[in-house]
């Protein structure tokens, strides 16, 4: 893979506006036009790479966002992910509404070059929504055709993986096309709500956060008869560190997210994290931990905690606590609860309306904002998001402190040089002390 190596010092990742630039400069394609597609009449042609349960999910709502929406193609490496999608959308959730789904057998792709024919095949909106660890060189093929993005978060599970995506959102930005990662708390009215409040200053000056992702462990795919073992990690990709990220960075990123959201978007200095593997074990659970605890420190002493866990048979958490000078927020994911609190333990403030489906409300944003001419880019700010999620792992693995400047330059590149399908060692297990911090 065509990945970006350059070097970026923590100074000029915080100066964005002055980074950017930089990246842009480089830009030789023209952009997309401002008011392109204006006045809601043409068809915007939508195409997916990673027909698994979200993609399946982000098709239909990026179809619903805008009556001139029509699904154009489908990809996935699996032809059964393919067919399954396909059948899906078309026999369940477009039922009523065939002409919304105009995906003829020609325009199903599979295989590892699925996601260049999708592209290729004359979709203006692109979703991506495979395993991670492939959204780099997707994102980066996407922008280079000049098409708008939907793309799953996360965006990368590496730090070579991370600078991609930021060359890529650059490039996205200079050329007016449309990136939206789907960190989709960010588009949940009553998370909305609170963290406006917060960022606002309701609850005063943040003094700590200590956001939670405790939940059970994913789905395992015991091994079929004819899967090699590069099939049967991709399977299990869950389990698998190379290609999920692990659990903080795949699963428990959208907690990590929302510290940061509290946190105006500042990046920390640095991080330490603890976990393990309690209660993991056997070949479906590849090299990936079942907990971590993170303490990210901030330039100004801030400490904020993130804890997250994939335990069976034990209560599941999403709780965000944010501390103020004057008050406290807690929210909840999983719950519903959004509130606000003073020190004397009354509560000052609750969400009490409903909230707009949010996966359905980022691909109406999204849409709306490319029908406007002013598309939705916020891949660096989620880029810095899933970043935060990579150095808690690499603390976690190598038992050292990361600092932002390591995380930000590290050359740690988790893709194998080719992928066939074939014979695939398992990776091993993490140890603290023993992991190299690359
Ligand atoms: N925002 C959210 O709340 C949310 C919820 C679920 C999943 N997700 C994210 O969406 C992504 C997909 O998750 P999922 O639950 O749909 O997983 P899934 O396993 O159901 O689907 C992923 C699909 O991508 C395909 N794929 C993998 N590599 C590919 C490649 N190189 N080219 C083409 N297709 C490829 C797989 O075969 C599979 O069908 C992940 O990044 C996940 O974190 C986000």
């Amino acid at each position: 893979m065509n990945r970006e190596r350059q070097q970026v010092s923590r100074r000029e990742f915080l100066a964005s506006s002055a980074a950017l630039p930089l990246a842009a400069g480089v830009i030789t394609i023209p952009g997309v036009a401002r008011g392109a597609w204006a006045g809601g009449s043409d068809t915007i042609k939508v195409g997916v790479v990673g027909c698994g349960g979200r993609g399946t999910g982000a098709a239909a709502q990026a179809v619903r966002a805008d009556p001139g929406c029509v699904l154009w193609s489908i990809g996935d490496v699996f032809q059964d992910r393919v067919e399954s999608s396909y059948q899906s959308l078309t026999q369940e959730v477009f039922k009523d509404t065939p002409e919304r789904v105009q995906v003829p057998a020609e325009r199903r792709f599979t295989g590892f070059d699925a996601y260049k024919q999708v592209i290729d095949s004359g979709v203006d909106y692109v979703v991506l929504t495979s395993y991670p660890n492939f959204r780099p060189a997707h994102l980066a093929y996407a922008i280079e055709r000049r098409k708008h993005v939907f793309a799953e978060k996360p965006v990368a599970v590496d730090a070579v993986g991370s600078r991609s995506i930021l060359a890529s959102a650059a490039l996205a930005k200079a050329a007016n096309l449309g990136l939206l990662v789907g960190f989709c708390w960010r588009y949940h009215d009553g998370m909305r709500a609170v963290f406006e409040r917060v960022n606002a200053g309701e609850i005063g000056e943040i003094t700590s956060v200590h956001t939670t992702y405790h939940g059970g462990t994913l789905p395992k795919r015991p091994r079929q008869a004819g899967w090699s073992d590069l099939e049967f990690q991709m399977r299990n990709w869950w389990h698998f560190t190379w290609i999920s990220g692990d659990h903080i960075v795949e699963q428990a990123i959208h907690s990590v997210d929302r510290m940061a959201w509290a946190l105006n978007d500042r990046v920390p200095k640095q991080v330490i994290c603890l976990g393990g593997r309690a209660a993991r074990s056997g070949p479906e659970h590849g090299d990936s931990y079942d907990h971590f605890a993170a303490i990210y420190e901030y330039d100004n002493g801030i400490r904020a905690h993130h804890t997250c866990r994939q335990i069976d048979n034990l209560p599941a958490d999403n709780t965000d606590y944010i501390y103020g000078t004057k008050g406290r927020a807690v929210v909840n994911g999983f719950g519903g609860v959004f509130k606000l609190y003073d020190y004397k333990g009354n509560e000052t403030w609750a969400f009490k309306g409903r909230s707009r489906d949010m996966y359905q409300a980022e691909h109406d944003e999204m849409l709306a904002s490319i029908r406007a001419g002013t598309p939705i880019n916020d891949a660096e700010r989620s880029t810095r998001s899933n970043l935060m999620g990579i150095m808690g792992r690499m603390a976690a693995y190598s038992g050292r402190t990361v600092t932002w400047d390591h995380a930000m330059n590290s050359q740690e590149n988790l893709q194998p040089a080719t992928l066939e399908w074939g014979p695939m060692p398992t990776p091993e297990v993490a140890i603290p002390g023993k992991y190299k911090l690359i």
